[in-house]
């Protein structure tokens, strides 16, 4: 996030529509660096400059909803090294930015299954979370260890147990139950999802909560990813015509 004092200005364009909720699939940190002949983990690095130029923007343009896809549960497949050099990044972004986050009234959340995470992990989730608890500006998701088939297998055993428990019976459980299983409880759909480096897929990010999302695909690798593309794709989104079944007014 950049050190300005993060408020729409009369320089930010105003919209017809604007997103409440935006989802982020950041992707192609390794193509970039492989294209500019770096390791793989430049690219990384790169990429948590770009998720700071992305937070600003959602606070300039005071979206309630910011949730990044930072890590997902298939990621693990990937080579230790790299593995360990995102989750040092990681670590080091939450470190250095909180009071940032805090300043700019930024809660952070993280979403993922935490079984099975380290100790130092889960002492940074918790600190994040509890140093931003008070935030009432935006409100960042961070997608760690999440994978959508995950979240929705998780909601399902948690339920059954509901109902095995007797709290709730199977008649009972419709959407909205359903719904605050998630790791997005009370939180709206995301309206637009949008990801980089030309990938036309969801990666298994956010599968429930995408089910009217508007997509926006653009080609430039996440490094590269500005205040530009950004309201590119607010222009975009707020062309679109939203129907959610029904037809236009
Ligand atoms: C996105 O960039 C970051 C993570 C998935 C953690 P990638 O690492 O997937 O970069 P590409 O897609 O291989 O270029
Ligand atoms: C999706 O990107 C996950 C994140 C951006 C964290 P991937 O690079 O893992 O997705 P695939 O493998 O190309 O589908
Ligand atoms: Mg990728």
């Amino acid at each position: 996030m950049s050190n300005e004092p993060a408020i729409a200005t009369s320089e930010s364009p105003a919209y017809a529509v604007l997103p409440r909720h935006i989802g982020v699939i950041m992707d192609g940190n390794g193509r970039w660096a492989t294209a500019q002949g770096k390791p793989r983990n430049e690219g990384h690095r790169a990429g948590v400059e770009a998720l700071r130029r992305l937070v600003a923007c959602a606070v300039e343009f005071e979206i309630d909803y910011l949730t990044i896809f930072s890590f997902s549960s298939e990621n693990w497949t990937r080579p230790a090294d790299e593995i360990n050099a995102i989750l040092g990044l990681m670590k080091r972004f939450i470190a250095s930015d909180i009071s940032k986050f805090v300043a700019h009234n930024v809660r952070v959340r993280i979403l993922g299954r935490r079984e099975g995470l380290t100790k130092a992990i889960l002492q940074m989730i918790e600190q994040a979370e509890s140093r931003t608890a008070h935030c009432t500006g935006l409100q960042l998701n961070v997608a760690f260890n999440y994978g959508g088939r995950q979240e929705i297998a998780d909601a399902v055993r948690s339920l059954a147990q509901d109902v095995a428990d007797g709290k709730i019976s199977p008649e009972q459980i419709d959407e909205s139950v359903i719904e605050q299983k998630l790791y997005t409880a009370n939180m709206p759909d995301p309206d637009l999802i949008f990801r980089s480096s030309g990938e036309e897929r969801l990666s298994n990010f956010l599968l429930w909560q995408s089910a009217y999302a508007e997509f926006v695909f653009f080609d430039e690798f996440w490094p590269e990813f500005n205040r530009d593309i950004f309201m590119r794709t607010l222009d975009e989104f707020s062309g679109r015509k939203r129907r959610f079944g029904g037809v236009n007014p």
